[in-house]
């Protein structure tokens, strides 16, 4: 069954909080923090105080998704504000399967996010230390983009590479995921649905309604 996880940084900044509860009523499967560092990725998003303000607030697992260089050098800064599990760019950090091993010492999730042209076989030597692979759909940095169909033969074949080796490793996808992608993306292997302004936050419809109607469609 695939998992709703809302991008708050899709979410309204203003009214998080309650964002977050009327989500909660309506059952999602983890919140998705967009961490940018305007280095990495062309923009500026939330920082380890956000998770740390809503974390009292919800007991969903919150996901958190470093579009940051160096990474490494954060993650118990974001253990500590509350992240359940983890997420590093492949491109960002030297020492890849070091920084996953951190994570998971903090007894958090460990996840390796490539972007759309990184190829799969930088997972080759870390198959071991992760528990989740996001998948870029769109080039990190913005709410609102394109779907790269290229991405989809990519989520195949990962999930191929899974399977082949027996592992237990969980697919998300990142980016315009829409009533258009959901589908493919599905049918292609994907567990984990980032879900930001293509499916749920939309200006012509209340959350509870948006989320209602992707729980049906998913249905
Ligand atoms: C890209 C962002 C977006 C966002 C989802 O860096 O991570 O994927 O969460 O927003 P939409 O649904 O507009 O792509
Ligand atoms: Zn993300």
């Amino acid at each position: 069954m695939a998992k709703i996880g809302p991008s708050l940084m899709c979410a309204d900044m203003g009214n998080l909080k309650d964002s977050v509860n009327r989500l909660d009523n309506g059952k999602v499967d983890f919140y998705h923090f967009d961490v940018m560092d305007g280095s990495f990725v062309p923009n500026f998003t939330m920082g380890p105080d956000m998770i740390k303000t809503l974390r009292p607030y919800s007991a969903t697992p919150f996901d958190v998704h470093l579009m940051i260089q160096e990474p490494e050098r954060y993650i118990d800064l974001f253990a500590d504000a509350g992240a359940d599990m983890i997420s590093v760019h492949a491109e960002a950090t030297i020492h890849l399967q070091r920084t996953l091993q951190s994570i998971r010492n903090r007894g958090l999730k460990a996840g390796v996010a490539l972007n759309p042209s990184t190829p799969l076989n930088v997972l080759d030597y870390v198959w071991d230390t992760v528990d989740y692979v996001v998948l870029m759909t769109v080039n990190p940095g913005f709410a609102g983009q394109k779907f790269i169909p290229l991405t989809f033969d990519k989520i195949a074949q990962l999930k191929e590479l899974i399977t082949q080796k027996g592992l237990d490793i969980e697919i998300q996808v990142d980016g315009n995921i829409s009533y258009d992608t959901i589908p493919k993306v599905l049918e292609k292997g994907a567990d984990m649905l980032v879900c930001g302004t293509s499916s749920l936050f939309k200006k012509d419809k209340s959350l509870e309604q948006a989320l209602v109607e992707l729980h049906d469609f998913l249905n």
